[in-house]
């Protein structure tokens, strides 16, 4: 006889095939997963979000993954670096607003220029904020010698996402170049884990040629990586993108956003004291999506700091929410949202994951 949904949901450890049945929940079932991932999220998390406030600092990168609309090879975007001013402007009203950290996101670039200026923000923050602010780091593929030198003034969170943890599905969304290679970007995570980073991952979800069995994978991925903080989300389609050739593959874009739900969900449920955002991709397919996450197991959100006339040019992903909301209004409205999923802001507080605060207050006392 085949094993009963509610006993697959109740195992200590899921293997790839209770994923995939975790995964294809419908109907009464769907609903007993999302109700055993929010009793976790409350008996471990508690109901507290804490609060990012991104910067998404420029929109220059030098790599060419198929799937986002700033790659290299898009010319329509007009490319932009936010100014010190307008960093330190954001960082001021993160602090002014209790949020405990801020995201620093930028398309990738290694050039000394480059490193030398996110080097110089992360010591004027700090600054700013007497040492106040924690700082996420989301730049991509770095040197271990710049990971290590970002670490040394100040980032102490770094978010790096594998986009899908299938090496083949890898090279199917990225051009199969050295700028692109799948093994250089793992070994990033484990140098960042090294350095003493928090570290994050994420992969996209409803990716063309990407099935269950993939995402079950991802699961299992994230989970052995042991990662402190995930952001994952539906993948997107962006008309001036190579991957927009194939939108008549993708699943419907609800589908995309409940299958991202089912593994935010499972994710709490594997890996229980981790830091889970709700990620704006949700938002940008349900106008309730940020809400639903966090009622599923998320519990951060990164209200969007960018100057507003940059934010047409940060564009990832079609549909992306915000385009004219400055920082106070995005502040205003996820109070809001917050409120109505039934959570409180833990404001003022860095909220590292318990999991990462864990682990190495353990590998101390070894
Ligand atoms: N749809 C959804 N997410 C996307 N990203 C980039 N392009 C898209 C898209 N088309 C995500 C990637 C990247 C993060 C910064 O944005 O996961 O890591
Ligand atoms: Fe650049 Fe990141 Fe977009 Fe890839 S996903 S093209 S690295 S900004
Ligand atoms: Fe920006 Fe709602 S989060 S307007």
């Amino acid at each position: 006889m085949p094993e009963l949904f509610s006993e697959i949901l109740k195992k200590e450890e899921y293997s790839q095939s209770d994923l995939v049945v975790l995964l294809n929940a419908q109907g009464k079932d769907r609903t007993a997963l999302f109700t055993h991932a929010a009793g976790i999220k409350k008996q471990f998390v508690g109901n507290k979000v804490y609060f990012r406030g991104l910067v998404e600092l420029s929109n220059i990168c030098s790599k060419n993954c198929l799937y986002c609309g700033i790659r290299a090879g898009n010319p329509k975007p007009d490319r932009y670096m936010v100014t010190e001013d307008e960093v330190l402007d954001a960082a001021r009203f993160a602090l002014e607003n209790g949020y405990g950290s801020m995201v620093l996101q930028s398309g990738e670039r290694c050039d000394d220029s480059f490193v030398a200026t996110v080097t110089n923000l992360l010591q004027k923050i700090k600054e700013l904020s007497n040492g106040k602010l924690g700082i996420t780091l989301s730049m991509g593929e770095q040197t271990e010698k710049t990971y290590r030198d970002w670490f040394d003034n100040g980032a102490h969170r770094y978010l790096i996402r594998i986009e899908t943890s299938d090496r083949e599905l890898y090279y199917k969304i990225h051009p199969n170049n050295k700028k692109h290679d799948f093994d250089v970007r793992i070994n990033a995570l484990k140098m960042l884990r090294q350095i003493g980073y928090n570290v994050g991952s994420g992969v996209m979800i409803g990716l063309p040629f990407q099935t269950i069995e993939h995402l079950a994978g991802d699961l299992l991925f994230l989970k052995n990586l042991d990662v402190d903080m995930v952001g994952m989300g539906p993948f997107i389609e962006h008309e001036e993108t190579p991957l927009y050739q194939y939108k008549d593959l993708l699943w419907l874009k609800k589908e995309r956003f409940d299958m991202s739900l089912k593994m935010v969900a499972i994710l709490r449920i594997m890996m229980k004291d981790i830091n889970i955002a709700a990620t704006t991709a949700m938002q940008a397919i349900d106008k309730q999506g940020r809400e639903k996450a966090l009622k599923v197991g998320a519990n951060i959100i990164m209200p969007n700091l960018t100057p507003v006339k940059y934010r047409e040019d940060y564009l990832l992903y079609e549909d992306k929410p915000c385009l004219d909301e400055d920082a106070s209004e995005c502040r205003n409205c996820l109070e809001a949202r917050i409120h109505i999923a039934g959570d409180e802001i833990g404001f003022g507080e860095w909220g590292d994951s318990k999991h990462f605060v864990k682990r190495t207050s353990s590998s101390k006392v070894d």
